[in-house]
């Protein structure tokens, strides 16, 4: 038996100000756009910016349904309105946001496991890493790749 050690990088920042003005800027749309979520039945309100290759910033939120599992996740709406509309471009970073009754959350909102997994295909699609920047009252955390998001994830290298 063999035990190995799988290291993430975290970078965590206390405030906004700190981070790089790109960041910052994409922080910013995430922010904007979580405003306008469709999160009736949960009211958690969750906003993605996803910054592309081409310089081209594009925001999705969550869309939620009566029929609960026919609703999207913030980060899968933007992403895949981006990579639908600009196929050629890679995505650079994703800025994501969330709020409760209008107000930002404390904790860094934290993605699902299956915009995880979107994310993963994003990266390995293009060869991007993608920066991805998490959103919170207390402090916004900043990840430099999807592996630290998602380590041993299944993509299309296994097939
Ligand atoms: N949600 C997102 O939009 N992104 C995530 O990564 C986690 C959860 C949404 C889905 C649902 O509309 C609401 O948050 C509560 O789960």
């Amino acid at each position: 038996m063999k035990t190995t050690e799988i290291k993430i990088v975290v970078q965590e920042y206390e405030n906004r100000s700190e981070l790089p003005k790109d960041d910052q800027l994409l922080l910013t749309e995430a922010r904007r756009i979580t405003a306008l979520a469709y999160a009736p039945y949960s009211g958690f309100h969750v906003g993605a910016a996803v910054l592309l290759a081409n310089g081209m910033i594009i925001t999705g939120n969550n869309q939620e349904n009566a029929a609960y599992p026919s609703g999207l996740c913030a980060e899968r709406v933007a992403l895949f309105y981006a990579n639908a509309n600009y196929p050629e471009s890679a995505v650079k970073a994703i800025a994501i946001s969330a709020a409760k009754n209008g107000v930002l959350v404390n904790e860094t909102v934290k993605p699902c496991g299956s915009c995880r997994q979107a994310l993963a295909e994003t990266e390995v699609r293009y060869e991007t890493p993608i920066r991805i920047i998490l959103d919170g009252q207390n402090s916004i955390i900043v990840l430099n790749g999807v592996e630290s998001l998602l380590p041993l994830s299944f993509s299309k290298r296994a097939l």
